[in-house]
């Protein structure tokens, strides 16, 4: 069989290292891939926004199966062009991406369908948005409507800073159309926990909780990123808050999607916020995260080919998905300056690598056989080990494998984490 992985990034690079477990996979193709990823795929250079070549593509190959893996390519219809021409895919149909393409479409689904999440208002024009922020609450939270590279949300703790988001999203146009429209909304404290999930439009099966770093610099402090780093599973989601999570969340979702004409097919991600008043949604994403999946899918002990075909036929309910009940820990190696501005072109290096320890490419290119960063996050390490405290020590063990000029990382992924483990311990 041969399956096509449309993207290029960390998040891609494990997704194609699990499907490698599938014996009836002969050939993977990434588009574009990265040159990391080049061990393991053949990497062809077609951008993930490219639908009218990832088609073409497709067609000539004779692809079996395709995974659409980023959010750009989802939310222009990529399974919607490649499924008319009758290849099978794993990932949203463009009406069901709408979910992370939309903040409003998101919104209003959740208010309609009583899914706990933050309080909010809609605005088409600055002016409205304006005049509502005189009175609001602070700190108030300004969301684009469209897709802005995961930059799109501004946490404002003063009017000042309210209005000039209002005047950058709607007037400045930083994120072009993505800030025609807004939701402004409550501002939720809480521990924070990403669940991604597999579903069919029918039944959900959530994988192990995960827990992401998304500030640049240790103690949570500097700019928000991609993400710097991710532990699983997620202390703060107990078995309490997940039977909770499916009841009030997870199910209702799914439900909801489906009675809207459109059921979601693929992975479908809870950033939820546990706050006082139970677990609430932050965010929907419509695919994997990054970098989640980097510490989910190596604790996944069922095959993901098979998960995924079943997620295509609607026959989820028939398939195991099951996780080893370990711990994992994945810190990216980054690009100094990084999310701002950064240098590229520098040679990475690496020692012979661990049992139990996975590199998984990002912004990476290869040259005469030497792989050389091409990007702001470079790579993700992850550590897998009987429990997180060992997981964690492990990735910072195998890190010292790797090394690039201006590299830099956080040195505290998982802090956070093994201090509510050991809070739970002292209580037990
Ligand atoms: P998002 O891109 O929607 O994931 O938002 C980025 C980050 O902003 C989230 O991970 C939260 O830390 C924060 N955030 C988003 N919405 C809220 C909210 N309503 N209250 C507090 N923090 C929020
Ligand atoms: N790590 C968060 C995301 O993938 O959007």
């Amino acid at each position: 069989m041969k399956v096509m992985v449309v993207g290029g990034g960390g998040r891609e690079h494990a997704i194609i290292d699990k499907l490698k477990e599938n014996k009836e996979i002969t050939s993977i193709y990434a588009l574009p891939g990265n040159g990391g990823i080049s061990v393991d795929a053949v990497c062809v250079n077609i951008g993930a926004k490219d639908i009218d070549k990832i088609v073409s593509f497709a067609r000539e190959e004779k692809i079996d199966y395709a995974v659409v893996a980023p959010d750009d390519p989802l939310v222009l219809g990529c399974v919607d062009a490649l499924q008319a021409h009758g290849i099978p895919c794993f990932g949203p149909s463009k009406a069901a991406a709408q979910i992370e393409g939309s903040k409003v479409f998101a919104k209003n689904l959740m208010k309609k369908y009583h899914i706990p999440t933050a309080e909010y208002r809609v605005f088409d024009s600055a002016e409205a948005a304006k005049e509502y922020l005189r009175e609001a609450p602070l700190p108030t939270v300004i969301k684009a409507d469209g897709l802005a590279l995961g930059k799109g949300v501004i946490i404002a703790n003063t009017r000042e800073e309210a209005l000039d988001a209002v005047s950058s999203l709607m007037e400045d146009k930083i994120f072009g159309a993505s800030g025609n429209r807004i939701v402004i909304e409550e501002f939720l404290t809480g521990p924070e926990v990403s669940v991604l999930s597999f579903t069919d439009g029918e039944t959900v099966v959530p994988m192990v909780s995960s827990m992401d770093h998304k500030r640049a610099l240790d103690g949570d402090k500097g700019l928000n990123t991609g993400g710097m780093g991710t532990v699983a599973p997620n202390p703060f989601y107990t078995k309490k808050i997940a039977a909770e999570c499916m009841e009030t969340i997870f199910l209702p979702t799914v439900r909801a999607m489906k009675a809207e004409g459109c059921p979601f097919k693929g992975c479908l991600y809870f950033g939820l916020m546990l706050t006082e008043k139970g677990p609430k949604v932050i965010e929907y994403n419509c695919r994997f995260g990054d970098p989640e999946t980097q510490v989910v899918l190596p604790l996944l002990k069922s095959d993901l080919f098979d998960i995924m075909r079943a997620v295509t036929e609607g026959s989820l309910r028939d398939v195991a998905v099951e996780f080893d009940d370990k711990a994992a820990c994945c810190v990216v190696m980054a690009s100094d300056g990084y999310p701002k501005q950064y240098r590229t072109g520098f040679e990475i290096r690496m020692s012979a690598g661990e049992p139990g320890c996975k590199v998984f490419f990002a912004g990476v290119k290869t040259d005469g056989g030497k792989l050389y960063t091409a990007g702001g996050r470079v790579l993700g390490l992850t550590a897998t080990a009987a429990t997180l405290p060992a997981a964690v020590k492990k990735a910072y063990s195998c890190l010292s494998n790797l090394s690039f000029e201006n590299a830099f990382y956080r040195k505290d992924i998982g802090q956070k984490a093994i201090s509510v483990l050991e809070q739970n311990a002292d209580e037990a």
